[in-house]
């Protein structure tokens, strides 16, 4: 068959390609460690998975509004206003099957030919390639380690051209961590909103913060910068609830909010109703589980960096957010231990797994290739199981 151009632009995510790569190890009796995987490893809570019953039961299994149930809209937008003190209307809120398709969705509904949007680096490995696929070009703005992924305002304005249409913020960050500084925050989106471009701001790690840190909405800052800002979330990180595939976005720009409701309705319609449900209890849940997981996450990610930090050639900053470190393994290329070699991140990443069955990912797919990203989300077992398998194999 002959494919269409576009097809050519996709680069598979590296992320599912390890993942893959992993699990047929397993399959072949390997021993596998992964510090790739992008969620959590606890367990739905126990009430959403009873709603979720409970919907099944009452037949709630039929077709949705496409942009989701009414309550669970409002339950969205509620939330946002108890939680951000700003308020978008309902008609807003468009559920979405996950944040990925969220995304996807605004890309589409945005974007001209050639329209430039600003991608701080590193980033989510998706963003790029939803925009291109959108006809956009992104514009990649890297902020690494030695900034400690501080990203600022004046990183923005360095990078804005007359095409430029977006800016994708995503903080708490993966793969790096970084939590943006409020009043940073609030500078960029009064500068978004006074230059007419538009903030789409990714939060679907806001909930997984550490040491006191503050995750800050850009739409919180005034008005205008409600207006100019598209906030992405999903249940997907902060309930453990990525299989069951519920995000959303909310805007103030009614006609957006349509326009991103016919593109779904002419593709996926609504989001599974089944795990609407379910969302709606989540929201409307107690947030119970939530501390135990975010205490969880700290403990871990303490207890990674210190080994991290004791490998050759690992230089790591501690995160603030999500769960993921992101160590910059620039000296290790550089100098790697007698009788090894690599010529980038990905042969570092292809080696380790080859070698101990340990899976991290190259940082090429964040854009940064002299990084690597390892996911704490797993137990202190495998942690210091899985760096010990790779401090040995660099011979530390
Ligand atoms: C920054 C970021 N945004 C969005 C997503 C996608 O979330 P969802 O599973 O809700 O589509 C992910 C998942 O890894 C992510 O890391």
């Amino acid at each position: 068959m002959r494919l269409a151009e576009r097809t050519s632009l996709l680069r598979p995510s590296p992320t599912m390609a390890l993942d893959a790569q992993a699990k047929e190890m397993q399959r072949a009796g390997r021993s596998v460690i992964s510090f790739g995987v992008g969620e959590p490893d606890f367990d739905t809570p126990e009430p959403v998975k009873e709603a979720a019953i409970a919907a099944l039961r009452a037949g709630r299994t039929k077709y949705t509004p496409v942009a989701g149930i009414p309550e669970l809209r409002k339950a969205i937008a509620e939330r946002f206003l108890r939680e951000q003190g700003t308020s978008y209307p309902e008609a807003g809120v468009v559920v979405t099957a996950g944040a990925k398709q969220a995304l996807y969705e605004l890309f589409q509904a945005l974007l001209n030919p050639g329209d430039e949007v600003i991608v701080p680096a590193p980033y989510w490995v998706t963003y790029p390639d939803q925009i291109v696929l959108a006809g956009g070009r992104p514009v990649v703005v890297p902020v690494g380690l030695e900034r400690r992924f501080g990203l600022t305002l004046a990183d923005l304005e360095a990078a804005t051209t007359e095409r430029t249409r977006a800016v994708v913020l995503n903080s708490p960050q993966n793969p790096a961590g970084a939590v943006l500084e409020p009043d940073e925050v609030v500078r960029i989106a009064e500068w978004a909103a006074a230059r007419g471009i538009a903030l789409i701001s990714d939060e679907v790690y806001g909930k997984l913060v550490y040491d006191g840190a503050e995750h800050r909405s850009p739409a919180s800052a005034s008005p205008a910068a409600r207006e100019a800002t598209i906030v992405v979330d999903a249940v997907s990180k902060t309930y453990a609830m990525t299989g069951w595939r519920i995000g959303w976005l909310l805007t103030s720009d009614l006609k957006l909010a349509s326009a991103v409701s016919s593109l779904q309705s002419q593709s996926t319609s609504n989001a599974n109703s089944v795990a609407q449900y379910a969302a709606l209890a989540a929201l409307q849940g107690d947030d119970a589980a939530l501390p135990g997981m975010v205490r969880a996450f700290a403990a871990r990610r303490d207890l990674m960096v210190d080994l991290l930090r004791r490998l050759p050639g690992f230089e790591v900053d501690v995160p603030r957010g999500a769960f993921y470190c992101f160590p910059r393994v620039r000296q290790l290329l550089e100098s790697p231990p007698k009788g090894l070699h690599f010529d980038s991140g990905d042969a570092l990443a292809a080696y380790l797994l080859e070698e101990t069955g340990v899976a991290i990912v190259p940082g090429s797919g964040f854009g940064m290739p002299e990084y690597v990203r390892l996911s704490y989300a797993t137990s202190e077992e495998q942690i210091r199981e899985g760096l010990t398998r790779v401090a040995k194999a660099l011979g530390a």
